[in-house]
């Protein structure tokens, strides 16, 4: 059995430029990575199957349409292989901004290429990752990295690894496809150029706004995180996960006091950046 942590993405500063003719948005987006993750195990075996465990089980049924399994099915189609039993271990909430289902995603074929005696990095594995989903190709990737287009043109860059980050969610889900339809299309502005941190802190996440008009309690998150000492405060992605990165454990740890406290059924991961 091959076992693949799916670590959480997350969008350190993330830019919307432009709507495309094609129902997408022109993004420029810092991903990084944390420790925490979901987890995806694969064997082969006698016939398909597909198994969900871990606390957030229960928002996922194993029977629905899921990237999981439309990635096993891309890989089985494209390179070969299988049948295999697919377990996932859920411990991100879902639909929540951190690429729960595009890490599950990249992570299968991760393990799907490594049962399967299939390079890291063969090409095929980049060119299912595009079709599953724009968050797909960076947690396939895995590191940090400069992404343009929909997300899927990479660029790596220096991270920071060891950096402590504080995630936390409210327990509301909200939908990719409406917090973009509720940008107001303005241009903000490219990304600087420079150290990681740098670039990050004078970025923005433009989906914010939108997302925060969907769902006010992010903007509590949001308020939580501030004043906690981090060295940087952001929504991830079109939310409602936030976070915080700070220089030191002990403020790492200081500010999950505060925040249990402020909202005491929110879900939190106190966990560190990967390079
Ligand atoms: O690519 P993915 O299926 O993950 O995207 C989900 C939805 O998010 C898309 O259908 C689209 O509405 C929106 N999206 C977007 N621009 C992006 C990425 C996603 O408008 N760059």
């Amino acid at each position: 059995m091959i076992v693949e942590r799916a670590r959480a993405k997350l969008n350190l500063a993330l830019h919307v430029r432009a709507r495309r003719p094609d129902g997408y948005h022109e993004l420029e987006t810092l991903f990084a990575f944390v420790e925490h993750g979901d987890e995806i195990r694969v064997a082969r075996a006698d016939a398909p199957s597909f198994t969900i465990d871990g606390r957030f089980c229960k928002a996922l049924r194993a029977e629905d349409d899921n990237l999981i399994t439309r990635a096993a099915a891309a890989f089985a189609a494209d390179i070969g292989g299988g049948p295999w039993a697919i377990g996932l271990g859920k411990w991100l909430p879902v639909a929540s901004g951190i690429g729960g289902g595009s890490a599950d995603a990249a992570a299968t074929l991760r393990a799907l290429a490594e049962l399967e005696g299939v390079a890291p990095d063969d090409p095929r594995l980049f060119a299912i990752a595009e079709r599953l989903g724009s968050d797909v190709p960076a947690c396939l990737l895995g590191r940090t990295a400069l992404g343009r287009g929909r997300g899927e043109v990479l660029e790596l860059v220096a991270g920071a690894p060891g950096m402590p980050a504080l995630l936390v969610n409210p327990g509301v889900a909200v939908s990719t496809a409406e917090v973009f339809r509720r940008w107001d299309g303005v241009d903000r502005g490219p990304l600087g150029a420079g150290p990681l941190l740098d670039v990050a802190r004078a970025g923005r996440n433009d989906l914010a706004a939108p997302a925060i008009a969907i769902a006010p309690v992010i903007g509590e998150v949001l308020a939580a995180l501030e004043g906690s000492g981090a060295a940087l405060v952001r929504m991830s992605g079109s939310g409602a996960t936030c976070f915080a990165l700070y220089d030191d454990d002990a403020a790492a740890e200081a500010a999950d006091r505060r925040v249990r406290k402020a909202g005491p059924g929110w879900w939190r991961a106190l966990t560190r950046l990967t390079g």
